[in-house]
């Protein structure tokens, strides 16, 4: 991936707001690596934790608390994942291109529409009619209604992603995948032999993940998508 918005000795520390940043995960790198970080995110005790990371406050990502063009750089890991309803998920994106600078970077990650396909196939879930039944709606829909073991959520298709950064007004839209394809392998491997996968394993997966990148036909072998675009200047 090359799209970078990284701050070097020669600029001023890049304004980033990690919409949905949860309690800093990211967040703590950014500020390791010199960017101002404002996080935003629903949940009270996830804002709690991450004030000891950056500037943390309660907050939506459909209604950002910033002025207009405040951020070098917008970031929405997650907040994808929990709007089932297109329309929230355009106010969402449309919220980040205002905050965000002209020029600026906006970057979204989804969850893959087959991630839950590939997952329980490793896990060897798959053999029973209720998970069939599950999966087969979350294929067809993109959503699942969080009755059983995971919350309501919403999982996207690339090209989907895509168009949805596009009609928020962003240009040069791309999309990556961020595990590769075969993220299930390790899965199927650590469920089978009840241990971490072996280091090679590892390295495998993620030289995978390299090889698979410049190939968008393999963006639906993912569990997650990084869309990434630019507000107009
Ligand atoms: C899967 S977590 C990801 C957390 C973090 N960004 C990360 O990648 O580790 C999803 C986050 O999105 C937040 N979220 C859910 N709905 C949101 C919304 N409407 N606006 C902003 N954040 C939201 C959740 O509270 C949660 O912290």
């Amino acid at each position: 991936m090359t799209t970078s918005a990284r701050p070097d000795s020669t600029e001023t520390t890049a304004g980033s707001t990690d919409v949905g940043g949860g309690t800093g995960v990211h967040a703590r790198w950014l500020v390791k690596d010199g960017y101002d970080v404002d996080l935003i995110d629903p949940v009270p005790r996830h804002v709690e934790r991450a004030s000891a990371v950056c500037t943390a406050m309660e907050g939506d990502a459909r209604s950002l608390p910033a002025a207009d063009g405040t951020y070098d750089v917008v970031q929405l890991l997650g907040p994808l994942y929990h709007l089932p309803d297109p329309a929230d998920r355009h106010t969402a994106l449309a919220e980040a291109c205002r905050v965000v600078r002209p020029g600026g970077l906006v970057a979204a990650a989804a969850i893959n529409r087959y991630a839950s396909l590939f997952e329980h196939a490793a896990l060897a879930h798959l053999h029973t009619e209720r998970m069939q039944a599950s999966i087969t709606e979350i294929l067809r829909t993109g959503t699942y209604d969080g009755k059983r073991g995971f919350t309501i959520a919403y999982f996207h298709r690339a090209e989907e992603l895509a168009v949805e950064l596009k009609d928020a007004g962003l240009k040069g839209v791309e999309v990556f995948g961020i595990e590769g394809p075969a993220w299930s392998l390790l899965k199927a491997q650590q469920h089978a032999l009840g241990t971490m996968p072996s280091e090679d394993s590892v390295a495998s997966a993620l030289a995978a993940a390299r090889l698979a990148e410049s190939y968008p036909e393999l963006h639906a072998s993912n569990s997650h998508l990084l869309a990434v675009g630019r507000a107009s200047s």
